[in-house]
């Protein structure tokens, strides 16, 4: 054990642990799911609701999560089963089946985003709408897609095998700082757009009350915080294994979910004033995954060469956004095998990408199958945040007061994070998952 816990990487500093995180944070979900999940109808309710799951929720679940992740060194799967018993291995089977689900499509998404990032700069934006789908639908289309999805896995399994310290912070601390520059500079362009007042106000302003109740909107607003945070997957449990035992996980916490939120949010202030100014609000309605990928390339081929300087800025950022994140979802399976079989690193790295590359071959071919893995797999994230805040609320409350103390946390901060994983987390995660596995299901059927 502790020959085990002596040879564990570390990360090399605090910024370094909480810049990792905010990479996993901060991707496609920031941008293309925030973008689609509020203007499909939720709006302004949809906003509110998901700050609320990110306050009330989400908070105590990162600290849940940081705490197995610290007190038992080890990686998600191997966590719950060491913090509760074998019992547990369900739990850890699910931060095995998680990762593997969502990056199969995340690739992807991401084969996409390169393939427009490498159009904007070599070849040049669409002239309309019509040509825009075209060029989607080839992207999407087959063998193109493939080389996307290969370059995006081996590129992260590259990463991946460079370890803890030269691999995952290393690349961190090199884009967030640029990621962070690109967006503050997209939304102040986009400020200046014409319509970009008409843009904010459907999008911060449209409140209709009813949304609030809509189960979609529900669903909608748990499953954008929980994806967008990288939270109920083990992500956070993985990371917090490399940390070292003075840092204080309730203020990490709040600096990752507050940074990934920002990042949301100013998200909306650069598509919402595009799509208004473009006149692609009807577009956007009725696409979902290909939006960002029509209507920013069609908004943008109106602006000549800015236009075109635009589009490789944001498609740049998003894969950087993108690469950080799949790394994450790359390190949980790559750690267990390293933890629980011993194998190596660089070995592990590369058998992770492969196995990811052959479930993700039916996302490559059908859009609609990529839709399908996404919904269910966030349902898998929110049922990941019941069982953690119920592990750590109830099942051993001794691991969240030893890391707390660890942390140095006050006792109001301590009572806080006690009670509510007990008797408020659960309970409300408890609700958002029943309401959007009926959601889904609903959905699901209908469309048979
Ligand atoms: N949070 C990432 C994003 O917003 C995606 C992700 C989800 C990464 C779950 C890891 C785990 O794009």
């Amino acid at each position: 054990m502790r020959q085990e816990l002596s040879s564990r990487e570390q990360w090399s500093s605090k910024l370094g642990f909480v810049l990792a995180a905010v990479g996993s944070a901060v991707g496609l979900g920031n941008l293309w799911g925030f973008a689609y999940r509020s203007s499909e109808g939720g709006g302004a309710a949809f906003v509110i609701l998901y700050l609320l799951v990110v306050l009330v929720v989400c908070l105590p679940i990162f600290v849940a999560e940081f705490s197995l992740g610290r007190n038992t060194s080890s990686s998600a799967f191997l966590a719950p089963i060491k913090a509760a018993g074998s019992n547990w291995a369900p739990l850890g089977w699910l931060f095995i089946i998680a990762p593997v689900a969502i990056a199969s499509y995340y690739a992807v998404i991401m084969g996409w985003t390169l393939d427009i990032f490498v159009q904007s700069l070599f070849v040049g934006l669409p002239d309309d709408i019509d040509q825009a789908s075209k060029i989607f639908s080839s992207i999407n289309n087959g063998n193109r897609d493939f080389i996307g999805q290969i370059f995006s896995l081996l590129l992260g399994g590259f990463i991946v095998s460079g370890g803890i310290n030269k691999g995952i912070e290393k690349i961190n601390k090199i884009c967030m700082p640029i990621l962070f520059i690109l967006l503050v500079f997209l939304v102040i362009w986009a400020a200046f757009l014409d319509k970009s007042g008409e843009g904010y106000s459907n999008y911060l302003f449209n409140f209709d009350i009813k949304q609030l109740t809509n189960i979609t909107t529900i669903r909608y607003a748990f499953s954008q915080a929980f994806f967008s945070l990288s939270l109920g997957i083990g992500i956070m449990v993985t990371y917090a294994s490399y940390l070292n035992k003075k840092s204080k996980l309730p203020s990490q916490a709040i600096q990752i979910a507050s940074l990934d939120t920002v990042v949301g949010l100013m998200a909306g202030l650069i598509t919402f004033p595009i799509i208004f100014t473009f006149g692609l609000g009807e577009t956007i309605k009725s696409s979902t995954l290909a939006t960002l990928f029509i209507t920013i390339p069609t908004g943008l081929g109106q602006y000549g060469l800015a236009g075109r300087i635009i589009a490789i800025a944001f498609f740049g950022l998003a894969y950087i956004a993108a690469i950080t994140s799949l790394i994450s979802l790359l390190e949980i399976p790559v750690s267990t095998l390293i933890d629980k079989f011993g194998l190596k690193r660089n070995f592990s790295a590369y058998a992770t990408v492969f196995i990811i590359f052959l479930i993700g071959i039916p996302s490559v071919i059908s859009t609609e199958f990529l839709a399908n893995v996404d919904s269910l797999a966030n349902i898998l994230l929110i049922a990941g945040g019941f069982l953690v805040s119920f592990l750590i609320g109830w099942v051993v409350p001794k691991t969240l007061d030893i890391e707390l103390t660890n942390s140095g946390s006050s006792p109001l901060v301590k009572t806080y994070l006690k009670f509510s994983l007990k008797y408020v987390t659960p309970i409300i995660v408890a609700a958002g998952l029943i309401v959007s596995i009926y959601d889904l299901l609903i959905k699901w059927t209908n469309s048979i």
